[in-house]
């Protein structure tokens, strides 16, 4: 697991690329997860699909449910957490009072049970992504009670340092390139985004209960409706 590092105050050292995460729990989750439980188990029932399946909905939620309260709330909570975390990644770039916008260009959810799993994979075609944990089943957010055994049903990130791992050189003096994943433990109500081509995985979950989440990837524009690079660019 990642470990937190001082910074030391070595004035010689350096260091590099940080990966600029957000973590925060939703203030009205108790209210907006059971309303969205209720809309996703009725569109999984509409498909017919068989419960011992792993769920994806298409990522056009959004536009299937306009006018879906608890949906929106959750979309507005998530888009507001993509600017907090942006304008984080990008302090020194963006205009102090500049006003963005993001676009949710895909938001879907996914009812997972009996050890489904997805492969490690990026998102493409966003600067964003997340997942929003709408009900953890028996995920722990105890790393500890983990302790010896894989996790269950933890969403695992890789850093770049893992492109590094094979066949690469091990010893004491790059220990910190093996520490490479970090572990969110689902927790009701709890979003997490992360830059999108940060490569992850959802663990295998099984449970009393089905985890359910929604996942999203977005793309942010400035004032002026940029979103790709430019290199005229000036602040
Ligand atoms: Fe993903």
């Amino acid at each position: 697991m990642a470990k937190k590092t001082k910074s030391g105050d070595n004035p010689n050292i350096v260091k590099l690329w940080p990966t600029t995460f957000l973590v925060k729990r939703f203030a009205h989750y108790q209210r907006v997860n059971p309303a969205l439980l209720e809309l996703f188990y009725a569109h999984r029932e509409r498909e017919q699909r068989s419960p011992q399946q792993a769920y994806a909905s298409n990522d056009d939620l959004l536009r299937q449910y306009p006018l879906h309260q608890e949906l929106n709330d959750l979309a507005e909570f998530i888009s507001q957490s993509i600017v907090e975390v942006a304008r984080e990644a990008n302090r020194g770039l963006w205009r102090d009072t500049e006003k963005v916008q993001v676009s949710l260009t895909g938001l879907w959810f996914q009812i997972s049970n009996n050890h489904s799993f997805h492969e490690m994979h990026v998102h493409g075609n966003a600067s964003w992504s997340g997942v929003y944990y709408v009900r953890a089943g028996d995920c722990s957010p105890d790393a500890e009670s983990h302790r010896g055994r894989q996790p269950n049903g933890v969403t695992r990130f890789y850093g770049p340092h893992v492109e590094h791992m094979a066949g690469g050189f091990g010893d004491y003096g790059n220990l910190y390139l093996h520490d490479n994943s970090w572990d969110s433990y689902p927790q009701d109500g709890k979003l997490c985004v992360f830059p999108a081509h940060i490569k992850h995985m959802p663990f295998p979950y099984v449970g009393e209960e089905d985890r359910v989440i929604v996942s999203f990837h977005a793309q942010v524009y400035n004032s002026s409706g940029a979103m790709n690079y430019d290199y005229g660019f000036t602040n």
